[in-house]
């Protein structure tokens, strides 16, 4: 038989399941291949005694309506830098990859399938380069990554960010208040943009575009005095003003990564230090966006993603992620998946030009 393993790295996000059994159903049709799981990431393999499941048809049917991740997932254990507790407590980050390495050839996959974001991509690339038979996934609410149009779980990210902010409308036109919620997406303001177009804010913040704290007022103040006397905003929680820093505390013990999030209040204290007269509210959603079933879009493309992933192993295909470009499910080289990141950059972005033709204000 040959042996094909599948894990989900970095932080969950729905669609992840509908992968995993992409994968499982698609090797099925095969007869001489079993699908197995390393748990949490590479930590399945690289604990002893390692924790690899096989993914039988019992443990898969019917998953890929649920969120989260069957196999688990982890932001804090890159095998590249892995956090390491010294006797005196503080932290330490090792290169493990050698002994990963090591590990998976002597399981002797046929192919390893890694499902995850930037991060986890880049890990991809290491271990392939080390001679691991690896095929990427993209996953991440954030979109950020760049060959791909598109990846699972930014979809259900967004309608659960637009539901919200429905609901913030209501009660802000109720109480003639303003009212700011912070969504998700690290550096990448695309959550951000397209909860702002879906929701109709007034106001969209986000990286790409630090904002003018001076211009939100005159814009907040011209919609009491001549518009429907109440603000909607979408921040992105990477979003700063020109004359400021992001609002980022230090990572849990191990992560590599700042945590972001914040800003909302932040946004409420700067316009009533600008003279913001109005009531303020904030309300910052959080990993509710994060959670939850999967959309019927994400359903499909992370389905899509999983058969793909699984043909490229059948090609022994390795070194690449597969992707969605134009209407189609292809697939790029690891190095191509992670050379640059996806942001709203350009202002020729279509969805720029129509926020902006819609009168968003960016506080540009
Ligand atoms: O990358 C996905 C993401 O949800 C970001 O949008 C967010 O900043 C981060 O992960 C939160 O990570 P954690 O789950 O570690 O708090």
């Amino acid at each position: 038989m040959k042996k094909i393993l599948i894990l989900t790295g970095g932080g969950d996000c729905p669609g992840l399941n509908a992968v995993i059994r992409g994968v499982a159903k698609r090797a099925r049709k095969e007869k001489d291949w079993e699908v197995y799981g390393s748990i949490e990431a590479f930590n399945g393999v690289l604990n002893e005694p390692q924790e690899i499941v096989k993914l039988t048809s019992k443990r898969t049917a019917g998953i890929h309506v649920k969120g989260g991740t069957i196999l688990k997932t982890t932001n804090k254990s890159n095998p590249i830098k892995f956090p390491v507790t010294q006797a005196d407590g503080s932290i330490k980050f090792m290169d493990r990859s050698d002994e990963l390495v090591a590990k998976l050839k002597k399981l002797n996959f046929e192919a390893v399938i890694n499902i995850g974001g930037d991060g986890s991509q880049k890990i991809s690339k290491v271990l392939y380069d080390k001679g691991i038979p690896v095929i990427g996934v993209p996953k991440t609410i954030d979109n950020d990554l760049s060959a791909t149009d598109m990846t699972f779980g930014f979809q259900t990210a967004v309608q659960i960010a637009t539901d919200s902010f429905d609901k913030l409308v209501t009660t802000a036109e109720s109480h003639h208040r303003v009212m700011i919620m912070e969504v998700m997406g690290r550096d990448a303001g695309w959550i951000a943009l397209h909860t702002a177009i879906a929701g109709g804010a007034e106001i969209c913040l986000i990286p790409e575009i630090p904002y003018d704290v001076n211009k939100l007022v005159k814009r907040i103040d011209l919609r009491y005095t001549k518009g429907r006397g109440f603000v909607n905003i979408v921040i992105a929680e990477g979003a700063k003003p020109k004359a400021g820093v992001i609002t980022a505390s230090a990572g849990e013990k191990g992560s590599e990564h700042v945590r972001l999030g914040g800003v909302a209040y932040q946004l409420s204290k700067q316009l009533k230090d600008a003279g913001c007269k109005v009531e303020i509210r904030e309300t910052v959603l959080g990993h509710v966006q994060r959670g939850g079933t999967p959309s019927a879009f994400d359903r499909v493309l992370a389905s899509a993603f999983g058969v793909k992933a699984f043909e490229l192993a059948l090609e022994k295909n390795f070194g690449r992620m597969v992707a969605l470009r134009n209407n189609t499910i292809t697939s790029v080289t690891l190095e191509e998946a992670t050379r640059e990141p996806n942001f709203v950059k350009h202002e020729n972005t279509y969805l720029l030009k129509a926020a902006r033709g819609l009168g968003i204000s960016f506080g540009d």
